[in-house]
C-alpha cells in the first residue's frame, strides 16, 4: 500500500545547514494553475480499423488507452515533452491504434509517433488541436530512423525535434506551418563513432538531452563494469553529414563530434583513503544519470553519488569550472528535472511526499559511506515495477532548506480515484519542461494500473476518469503570477569541458576508484568519528568492495536544520551499519542489511535507523524494479516512525 500522507505531515527535511550564509529565505508559496491539455481520442480496442469516424470523426487517428506505466512496457506510452520556442506548443510521442488498412487516408495514424499539443486552447486549420508530425512521413524521408523516439526536445529555430536519437527536421518551414507537412518532413539518425576504424553502427545512445545552444546534446551510454551495468555520460558537437564515407548508416545523418566523457579523469573518488583516514570528497563530478543543461546551458544537471546515505539528489556543475551545486536535498528520491530558462528555478519529479524512501534516508547526516555498495538497491526503491512515485515540484535555486521542501505543482495530497490534479494514483512520468518564457510548465503523469494495483495489491486499481478511460495525461501548470519573460539569449557551449575527458575511440570508462580494502577511521566534521571497513566479497583480498561496515561514535558532520519547526544544534550519531552487496547478475542484486543507529540531538530530538534482529535482506533488479525484502529496516524521527514498502507494492 502507498503511504501517502499530506505535505503538512512530511517533513523531516533537514537541511546541512553548512550551505553559504548568503542563501535568501524561501519562497512564498505561489498560485499555479493546472490545466490538462487535449490528446487525440483514445481507441480502447487496437483492432484494425477500430480507430473509425465515430471516435475520431475528422480521421485524424486514435492513441491507446493505456499506458505510460513504464519504460518497458511501451503500449500507449507517451513521452511528453518540450514546448516550441513559441511557448504555445508541446511536443509529445504517442502510439496510435486502430488504424484503417491502408490506402484509408487514416491508415497513416499507427504505431509511435510524434506530435504537436496546442497549449493555448486554439486549434490547427483541421479542427485539432494536435498535429502528427511523423504520421505519413514518406519511409524515403527516414530511410535511417531508429525505433527510438522517447523525450521530444525542441531545438530553438523551430523547425526540429530530436526525438530518442534521431532528429526530425522540417527543412525551411516552421513546424507548425501548415506548409510543414508529412512529405517534406526528415528523420536523421545521430551517430557516434566508437570503433576504432570508424566502420560499424557506432555507440548506443540513451537519455539524449539537447543542449540550449541547439548545437551541443548530452547523452549517456550504458556500459558494463567489473561485470554490473552501469552508464557513463557524454557531451559532444551535432552536425549534420549529408553524405558520409563511412559508418552505418550510411545515408544522411548527424554525427557527434568533440565527444567528451563527463568524468574527471584523475580525480579523487568520492570515496577513499588516505593515511588510515576515510576521506570524502563531496566535490568529485559524479554524473551518474545526465538530467540535461540548464536554462543558460552552463550546467550540467545530473543525478549523482549522495552527499547523504540512501539520499538520492540532483545536481549542477558548471561545464567550464567544475563547480558542484546540490540541487536537492529532501531525503526522497528525484530524478526527473529541468531547469528554468533564467537558472532560478527547477521542476523536479521526486517521492517526496510519499515516505517511500524514508526507512532508508529519513535520518539525516549519516555519511554515504555504505553507499559505495548499497546505491544500485536504494536508488531501486523509487518503483513499484512500472510504477512511479513521482509529483511535480517546484524549487527555487538555492534548494531545500528549513520548512522549505519546494511548492508542489498540483496540490495535493488529493484523494485516490478521484481522477482531479492532485490524485496520488496518477504519478508524474519524465520529463517536465518549463516553457521558453518562464511562466508553464509541462508535465505528465501516468495513472496507477493493474498488476501494480488490484489483484494481490493492496491498493485497489481505480476506473480512470480521463477521456475513453485513458490511463495517461498531458498537465499544463501556469505560473499565473509569473509575467511571460522573453526567452534569454543562449551563449554557444565551448566543445571542450576542462574537467572532462576527451572521449577516445574504442576506449571503454575507467572503474570509479574505490578505496583498498581494510579498516580506516572517519572523523566527523564537527564532532567524534566512525571506523570503517572495507571488504570484499566473500572476504577476499582481491575482490571489489562488496561489505561496508561502520561504527559511529559521537558523530556529527555539522549543524542540522529540522523542519519540525526549530533549529538545533549539533544532533550525534551512535551504533552501526554493516551492508553486504551479493551481485546476482549484471542487473539483479541481493543485499544484506543490519543497521542500529541512533541520533541524537538538542531538546530530546532522536531518531533511529534499525534493522529486525534477523537483518533486512532487499533484493531488486533495477531493469524491473519490484521490493522483494525479507526482515525490516525501519527509521524513525521523534514520534514519526518510517517503515519500508511491502513487497511487489
Ligand atoms: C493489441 O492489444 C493486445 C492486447 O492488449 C496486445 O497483445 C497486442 O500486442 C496489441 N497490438 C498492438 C498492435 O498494439
Ligand atoms: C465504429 O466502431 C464501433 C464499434 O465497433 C461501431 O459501433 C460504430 O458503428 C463504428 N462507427 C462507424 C462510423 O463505422
Ligand atoms: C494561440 O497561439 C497561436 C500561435 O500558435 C496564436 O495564433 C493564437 O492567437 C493563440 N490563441 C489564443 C486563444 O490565445
Ligand atoms: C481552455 O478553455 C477552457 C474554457 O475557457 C478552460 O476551462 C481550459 O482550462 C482552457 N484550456 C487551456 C489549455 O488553457
Ligand atoms: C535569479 O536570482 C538571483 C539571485 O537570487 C537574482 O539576482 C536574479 O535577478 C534572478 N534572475 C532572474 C532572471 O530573475
Ligand atoms: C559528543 O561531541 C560533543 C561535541 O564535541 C561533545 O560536547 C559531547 O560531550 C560528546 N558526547 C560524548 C558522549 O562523547
Ligand atoms: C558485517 O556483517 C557480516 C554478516 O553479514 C559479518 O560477517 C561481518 O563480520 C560484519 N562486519 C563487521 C565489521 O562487523
Ligand atoms: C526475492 O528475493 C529472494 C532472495 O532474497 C529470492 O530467493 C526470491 O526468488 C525473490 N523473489 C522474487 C519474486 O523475485
Amino acid at each position: 500500500m502507498a503511504r501517502l500522507v499530506s505535505l503538512g505531515a512530511l517533513l523531516v527535511a533537514i537541511a546541512l545547514a553548512s550551505a553559504s550564509p548568503r542563501v535568501p529565505p524561501p519562497p512564498e508559496p505561489e498560485p499555479i494553475e493546472i490545466v490538462e491539455l487535449p490528446l487525440p481520442p483514445v481507441s480502447a480496442n487496437n483492432a484494425t480499423g477500430s480507430c473509425n469516424l465515430s471516435i475520431n470523426p475528422r480521421g485524424t487517428g486514435c492513441i491507446a488507452q493505456k499506458g505510460g506505466g513504464s519504460d518497458t512496457k511501451t503500449i500507449g506510452i507517451i513521452a511528453s515533452g518540450d514546448f516550441l520556442p513559441d511557448g504555445k506548443h508541446v511536443i509529445t510521442m504517442a502510439t496510435f491504434v486502430g488504424a484503417p488498412e491502408h490506402p484509408d487516408p487514416a491508415s497513416i495514424y499507427d504505431g509511435e509517433q510524434i506530435l504537436l499539443i496546442k497549449t493555448n486552447n486554439s486549434t490547427f486549420p483541421n479542427g485539432d488541436p494536435w498535429k502528427c508530425l511523423t504520421c505519413g512521413m514518406p519511409a524515403d524521408n527516414a530511410p535511417h530512423r531508429t525505433a527510438l523516439l522517447d523525450y521530444p526536445q525542441a531545438f530553438a529555430d523551430g523547425k526540429r525535434i530530436l526525438a530518442g536519437d534521431n532528429i526530425i527536421d522540417c527543412g525551411e518551414y516552421d513546424l507548425t506551418s501548415v506548409e510543414c507537412t508529412p512529405t517534406v518532413t526528415y528523420m536523421y539518425p545521430i551517430h557516434w563513432e566508437t570503433s576504432l576504424d570508424g566502420e560499424g553502427k557506432g555507440g548506443a545512445l540513451r537519455e539524449l538531452r539537447l543542449h540550449p545552444d541547439d548545437i551541443h546534446l548530452g547523452f549517456s551510454s550504458f556500459n558494463f563494469i567489473n561485470g554490473q551495468l552501469g552508464q557513463s555520460a557524454y557531451f559532444a558537437r551535432l552536425q549534420f553529414n549529408p553524405s558520409p564515407e563511412k559508418g552505418l548508416p550510411l545515408g544522411p545523418r548527424y554525427d557527434l563530434l568533440s565527444v567528451t566523457r563527463m568524468v574527471e579523469p584523475n580525480a579523487i573518488p568520492p570515496i577513499s583513503v588516505k593515511d588510515g583516514q576515510v576521506i570524502i570528497n563531496r566535490d568529485y563530478i559524479s554524473v551518474g544519470e545526465l538530467r540535461g543543461f540548464s536554462g543558460s546551458g552552463k550546467e550540467v544537471i545530473y543525478v549523482g553519488f549522495g552527499w547523504e546515505s540512501s539520499n538520492t539528489d540532483a545536481f549542477a556543475v558548471h561545464l567550464q569550472t567544475g563547480k558542484i551545486r546540490r540541487l536537492t536535498s529532501h531525503p526522497e528520491y528525484v530524478d526527473p528535472i529541468d531547469v528554468s530558462p533564467d537558472d532560478n528555478w527547477s521542476v523536479i519529479e521526486d517521492t517526496r511526499g510519499t515516505d517511500r524512501q524514508m526507512f532508508l534516508a529519513g535520518m539525516r547526516g549519516i555519511p554515504p559511506v555504505t553507499d559505495l555498495v548499497s546505491t544500485r538497491i536504494t536508488t531501486a526503491t523509487r518503483n513499484n515495477g512500472p510504477r512511479r512515485f513521482f509529483q511535480p515540484f517546484l524549487v527555487d535555486r538555492y534548494g531545500d532548506r528549513g520548512d522549505y521542501a519546494g511548492q508542489k505543482i498540483n496540490g495535493g495530497p488529493g484523494v485516490p480515484g478521484s481522477g482531479d490534479i492532485d490524485d496520488p494514483e496518477w504519478n508524474a512520468m519524465a520529463d517536465p519542461r518549463w516553457s521558453p518564457h518562464g511562466n508553464e510548465i509541462v508535465y505528465w503523469q501516468a495513472q496507477t494500473i493493474f498488476p501494480e494495483c488490484g489483484g494481490p495489491n493492496p491498493l485497489p486499481c481505480y476506473p480512470s476518469k480521463a477521456p475513453g478511460g485513458r490511463t495517461y495525461r498531458l498537465m499544463l501548470a501556469k505560473l499565473v503570477s509569473r509575467a511571460p519573460k522573453p526567452y534569454p539569449p543562449v551563449e554557444e557551449a565551448s566543445d571542450e569541458i576542462p574537467w572532462g575527458e576527451p572521449y577516445i575511440r574504442g576506449s571503454v570508462p575507467n572503474a570509479r576508484g574505490e578505496p583498498p580494502q581494510g579498516v580506516y577511521t572517519l572523523k566527523g566534521k564537527a564532532a567524534g568519528y566512525a571506523k570503517v571497513s572495507f571488504a570484499g566479497a566473500g572476504n577476499s583480498a582481491s575482490a571489489p568492495i562488496a561489505n561496508v561496515a561502520v561504527t559511529y561514535h559521537n558523530f556529527s558532520d555539522g549543524k542540522l536544520t529540522y523542519t519540525n519547526g526549530y533549529e538545533k544544534g549539533l544532533a550525534f550519531i551512535n551504533g552501526y551499519e554493516n551492508v553486504t552487496l551479493e551481485f546476482l547478475s549484471a542487473t539483479n542484486n541481493l543485499i544484506h542489511w543490519y543497521s542500529d543507529l541512533v541520533q541524537t540531538g538538542q531538546d530530546g530530538f532522536i531518531a533511529t535507523k534499525k534493522t529486525s534482529p534477523d537483518g533486512f535482506h532487499l533484493n531488486i533488479d533495477v531493469t524491473t524494479n519490484f521490493f522483494n525484502a525479507s526482515g525490516t529496516l525501519t527509521t524513525t524521527v521523534n514520534d514519526k516512525v518510517y517503515k519500508q514498502p511491502l513487497n511487489a507494492t
